[in-house]
C-alpha cells in the first residue's frame, strides 16, 4: 500500500457483528488506521433498510456496532466514524450516479441475485440500486482503498466502473478505488459464509468464550467422512468450518501446519481441533471484549462520536457532490 490512502469502508446495521465481520472487515479497518491515511468508517444504515425495516432494531444495532468499532481499536481522533444517513449528499450523489448506470448490469450483479434469493418477498428498489448507493459511499470521499470481505468485490468493481464512466463523460472527477490483494471469507458453523442474516451459522464476537466453544462443539461441521477420531481427516478439502478458520486465526504458519498434519495423521480428533481453534479465537476476542465491556453504558459518548464524524464526513462528501452536480449541469437557483 502506498504511503497515504483515503481508506473507506462500512458495515450494515442488520444485527450483531460476527467473527467474519471482525476478521474480514473490522480488523483491517484498524490495521489501516495509520498516520498519513485518512480513514472513513461508517455504518450503512440506508443499506440496512433494504432488508431490515424495524426502526428500534436499526437504531440499536447502529450504536452497538460503533461500540464494536471503538473496542476493536478504531480511534475517533484518527478515523472519521459516522452514520451514512448523517450525510444527505450521499443520496444526492447516488441519484446522479444512477443516471449513468444501466439497469441490466445491476440485475446481473451476484450480490443482487443473492439479496433477492434471501428476500424473495421484498424485492424493493433499494435492493436494485444497492451497489449505486455503495458507489456513492466510496466515490464521495474519493476513497483510494476499500477494505472489504470477498463477498463485496462485485460491488466495489461496479463503483470502479462507474467512476471510469463518469470521468470519461464529464471529465476527471473520481479517483478509482482499489481493494486488498487478499480477501478472506470466514466460513460459519455450517461451512457456508458466516453472515449476520444467515441461519444460525455465526459466532457473535460478544459471546462469552465458553459459549463460542459450546457452539463449535455442537454445531461446527468438520470432515463428515471422518467417522472415528482414529480415521485420518482431510483438513484442506473436506473440513468445512474448523480448519479453514484455523488458517485465519492460529498464530503462525507452523502451528497451523502442525494442526493440519495432526488431523491428516489422526493424531488429533475434531473435538481437540475445535478446542484449539477456540483458544486461538479467545486470544483475539478477549482483549476486544474487555474493551467493549467498558463501553456498554456509554451510548451518549457513541452518539457524540457519530455527530462529530458526521460533520467531518459531510464536509468532505459535499465538495464532490457539488462538483458532480455542476458537471452534470444541475444548478441550484
Ligand atoms: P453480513 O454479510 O454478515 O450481513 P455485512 O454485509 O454488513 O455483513 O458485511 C460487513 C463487512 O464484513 C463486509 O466488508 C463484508 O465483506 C465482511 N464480511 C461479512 N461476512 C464475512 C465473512 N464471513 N468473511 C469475511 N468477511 C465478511
Ligand atoms: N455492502 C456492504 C456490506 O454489505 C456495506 C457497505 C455499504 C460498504 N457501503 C459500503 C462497504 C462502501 C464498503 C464501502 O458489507
Amino acid at each position: 500500500m502506498p504511503k497515504t490512502e483515503i481508506v473507506l469502508s462500512g458495515i450494515r446495521a442488520t444485527g450483531k457483528l460476527h467473527f467474519g465481520n471482525f476478521l474480514g472487515a473490522v480488523q483491517n479497518f484498524v490495521r489501516f488506521q495509520q498516520p498519513g491515511n485518512t480513514c472513513l468508517y461508517f455504518i450503512a444504515d440506508w443499506h440496512t433498510l433494504t432488508t431490515l425495516q424495524n426502526p428500534e432494531e436499526l437504531r440499536g444495532n447502529l450504536i452497538e456496532i460503533v461500540k464494536d468499532y471503538i473496542a476493536a481499536g478504531l480511534d475517533p481522533e484518527q478515523s472519521i466514524i459516522y452514520a451514512q444517513s448523517s450525510v444527505p449528499e450521499i443520496s444526492e450523489l447516488c441519484l446522479y450516479l444512477g443516471m449513468i448506470q444501466s439497469l441490466g448490469d445491476l440485475e446481473r450483479i451476484p450480490t443482487f441475485k443473492d439479496l433477492i434469493r434471501k428476500n424473495p418477498d421484498n424485492v424493493n428498489l433499494g435492493i436494485v440500486t444497492y451497489p449505486v448507493l455503495m458507489a456513492a459511499d466510496i466515490l464521495g470521499p474519493k476513497a483510494t482503498f476499500v477494505p472489504v470481505g470477498e463477498d463485496q468485490v462485485p460491488n466495489v468493481e461496479l463503483a470502479r466502473a462507474l467512476a471510469h464512466k463518469f470521468n470519461r463523460r464529464f471529465g476527471d472527477t473520481f479517483v478509482i478505488p482499489n481493494m486488498m490483494q487478499q480477501m478472506i471469507r470466514v466460513p460459519g458453523l455450517d461451512g457456508s459464509k458466516m453472515g449476520k442474516s444467515e441461519s444460525d451459522n455465526a459466532i457473535d464476537i460478544n459471546s462469552p468464550i465458553s459459549v463460542i466453544n459450546e457452539r463449535y462443539l455442537k454445531k461446527g461441521i468438520t470432515d463428515v467422512e471422518r467417522k472415528r477420531a482414529s480415521d485420518p481427516g482431510d483438513p484442506y478439502g473436506r473440513c468445512q468450518s474448523v480448519y479453514p478458520v484455523h488458517e485465519l486465526v492460529t498464530a503462525g504458519e507452523v502451528e497451523t501446519r502442525t494442526i493440519a498434519n495432526a488431523c491428516r495423521t489422526a493424531q488429533i480428533g475434531c473435538k481437540e481441533c475445535k478446542h484449539r481453534l477456540v483458544d486461538g479465537i479467545a486470544k483475539i476476542l478477549e482483549p476486544f471484549q474487555a474493551a467493549r465491556a467498558e463501553l456498554s453504558e456509554k451510548d451518549d459518548y457513541i452518539k457524540e462520536i457519530l455527530h462529530e464524524g458526521g460533520k467531518k464526513a459531510r464536509a468532505i462528501i459535499r465538495e464532490t457532490t457539488m462538483d458532480v452536480r455542476d458537471k452534470m449541469g444541475v444548478v441550484i437557483y
